[in-house]
């Protein structure tokens, strides 16, 4: 699969670009409202009671920010935050090491939680529940299991698939928090924000529609302001002026709805060949030479979003925004 700039999921060497992007408390942390205010509460209950935070689990879209509020829920709390991800963790050993090294209060901080093996889920059952971890030591008859006190932590899961969590572990988180698309007057603040982080100068309306490009997604808003910083840079002195940004979108095929190639070419395929829909998922796979499960997972969720496309019982079909999108005529049935 070929690496899209309008991809929630995050790129190679991202990650220490949006560290140092990263709200420390919820105060800084613009959006998710109704999860901070949610969370607020609880964080103020847990101080107030001397107790440690319940377990959370974040989950939505990828490049939401679930890291980062993890990060603010440890600053929060005034703990540490210790970091792992599901597929990090291969063996139960590999989780007992984690747990036995928090510290009273800590919060571990579980990425992609749902790709966690279920042999390992086990292990963290007891953990969540009475903070302590059952070991077998041995094998055969003269193996034995052992329990060993933890200190009790917070565990935050993040996941983009709430439900490929099994039951048993989505019941022993007791705050859900799910993170919405953001607005685009929220992207805007963060793309500000962002702006004053990295020292840039940038116009209203370069800022408005760069946040207009960014499909909800702060991760995506926050990659696009990098590149067309560069763009200015190279073309300009610096500052993001609205000429410039517009030069740097067509140059990055990033649409004024943040659509981009692939967008489009999923998107004509059905209009051209398939008069619009509907049309079977598989057909359309075949037909522009990708997997199907690569589109319903990632192609799909943001045109489904902006009602660009509607899932039938008898295929895809695509809603006149896109006709009046793309400036054509929409077909009379
Ligand atoms: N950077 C990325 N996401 C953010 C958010 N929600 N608030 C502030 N800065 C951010």
């Amino acid at each position: 699969m070929e690496e899209r700039i309008v991809s929630g999921e995050s790129e190679i060497n991202e990650d220490s670009f949006e560290y140092s992007l990263r709200p420390q408390t919820i105060k800084q942390y613009i959006g998710q409202d109704k999860v901070k205010n949610n969370l607020e509460v609880f964080i103020e209950a847990a101080k107030m009671r001397e107790e440690t935070l319940d377990h959370v689990l974040l989950y939505g879209p990828p490049g939401l920010g679930k890291t980062t509020l993890a990060a603010v829920i440890a600053n929060e709390m005034g703990v540490n935050l210790r970091t792992t991800s599901g597929p990090a963790i291969e063996r139960p050993g590999d989780l007992a090491a984690v747990l036995t090294a928090l510290e009273p209060g800590d919060v571990l901080f579980i990425d992609e939680i749902h790709r966690l093996p279920r042999a390992i889920e086990e292990v963290l059952y007891p953990a969540m529940e009475d903070f302590c971890l059952d070991i077998v030591i041995g094998n055969g008859p003269s193996a034995r299991s052992v329990r060993l006190d933890l200190p009790p932590f917070t565990l935050v899961g993040a996941t983009t698939r709430a439900g490929a969590l099994s039951a048993p572990l989505r019941d022993r988180f007791g705050v859900l928090c799910r993170l919405e698309y953001y607005s685009e007057e929220q992207l805007n603040e963060i793309v500000q924000r962002t702006a004053v982080i990295l020292g840039t100068g940038i116009e209203e309306t370069a800022s408005e529609e760069l946040a207009r490009r960014s499909r909800g997604t702060p991760r995506i808003a926050n990659r696009l302001l990098r590149r067309v910083r560069d763009f200015a840079q190279v073309k300009g002195n610096g500052d993001i002026t609205t000429g410039l940004s517009r030069e740097a979108f067509d140059l990055l095929q990033v649409d004024k709805l943040g659509l981009d190639h692939i967008d489009h070419k999923l998107l004509k395929a059905i209009i051209e060949r398939f008069r619009g829909g509907p049309v079977g998922l598989d057909t359309i796979a075949a037909s522009i030479g990708e997997e199907s499960h690569t589109i319903e997972d990632v192609y799909e969720p943001y045109l489904l979003q902006i009602g660009f496309l509607q899932r039938t019982p008898r295929g895809r079909i695509v809603t006149h925004l896109v006709y009046e999108h793309f400036q054509l005529e929409v077909p009379t049935k």
